[in-house]
């Protein structure tokens, strides 16, 4: 199988894995990081969501050809910053399912330059997010907090 090599939060990695292989099922069963869930497995709910390259990605339909030489930032490796914080003190999750997928997204949109209005914010997760618990107010409360 070919060999892939990339940084996963600012280490170098190398897997060998089939090429069609997405990227979640790397990070979760050859890395063991575990923070990006597999929700639909098709890149409609974005509880994959990872950073690649400073955007945020499906890893879920993200196959390991196009991952050669990509810098991938997880939840893992995205630490506590003011969006984290934003989102405990807004009490953003409830079943928490999706919420590292929308960290990860709120997190690329807002080191953007210029950083993303609130409207884009909205536009944006609308696209790419699934909240099933329903706390999208809460969710959309804490990265309005993160904004500004
Ligand atoms: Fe990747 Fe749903 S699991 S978008």
């Amino acid at each position: 199988m070919p060999e892939h090599r990339f940084q996963v939060n600012g280490k170098p990695v190398a897997v060998d894995v089939d090429e069609a292989t997405p990227l979640l099922f790397v990070l979760r069963n050859d890395l063991g990081l575990k923070g990006a869930k597999l929700g639909c497995g098709s890149g409609h709910c974005g509880a994959c969501t990872v950073i690649v390259d400073g955007n945020p990605v499906n890893a879920c339909t993200a196959p390991m050809w196009s991952m050669n030489g990509v810098s991938v930032e997880t939840v893992e490796g995205a630490g506590r910053d003011a969006v984290f914080d934003a989102f405990l003190d807004a009490q953003a999750a409830q079943c928490g399912y999706c919420i590292p997928g929308i960290l990860m997204s709120a997190r690329a949109l807002l080191q953007r330059d210029p950083p993303a209005s609130a409207d884009e914010v909205v536009a944006h997760l609308a696209e790419r997010h699934i909240c099933r618990c329903g706390t999208h107010r809460r969710i959309l409360d804490a990265i309005e907090a993160a904004r500004q």
